[in-house]
C-alpha cells in the first residue's frame, strides 16, 4: 500500500497508507488529514484541496489540467508547484509522494 506524507504549514506531518486509483484529495479525507477538506467532491471547483507536491514528485505526477489551472488561478498562496489534490490519481508509483499544506489550510 502506498504512502502519502502530508505536511501540514505547521511542521507537523500525517503519513498515511493510502489506497492506488484514488484521488491523494480523497486518500486524505479518508484519512482526516487536517486541511484538506475537498468540498467540491473532487469536482475541480472549491480549491480546498490545494498542496504544494515536494519538488522531488513535481515530475512523476500527472500534469495540470485546464480546469486546474483555472482554478489555481483563484486560490490563495500559489506557488509553482501548487496543485489541487483532488486532480492528481495516487498510484503505486507515487509510494512515498510529499504534499505540503498551504497556511490558509489547517
Ligand atoms: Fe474541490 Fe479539489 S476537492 S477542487
Amino acid at each position: 500500500m502506498p504512502k502519502i506524507l502530508f505536511i501540514e504549514h505547521s511542521g507537523k506531518q500525517h503519513l498515511i497508507d493510502a489506497e492506488a486509483g484514488k484521488s491523494v484529495m480523497q486518500n486524505a479525507v479518508d484519512r482526516m488529514v487536517p486541511g484538506i477538506i475537498g468540498d467540491c467532491g473532487g469536482a475541480c471547483s472549491c480549491a480546498t484541496c490545494h498542496g504544494y507536491i515536494d519538488p522531488a514528485w513535481a515530475n512523476k505526477v500527472e500534469p495540470r489540467n485546464d480546469g486546474e489551472d483555472a482554478m489555481l488561478d483563484g486560490a490563495l498562496h500559489t506557488e509553482a508547484n501548487s496543485r489541487l489534490t483532488c486532480q492528481i490519481t495516487m498510484t503505486e508509483a507515487l509510494d512515498g509522494l510529499v504534499v505540503r499544506l498551504p497556511v490558509s489550510q489547517f
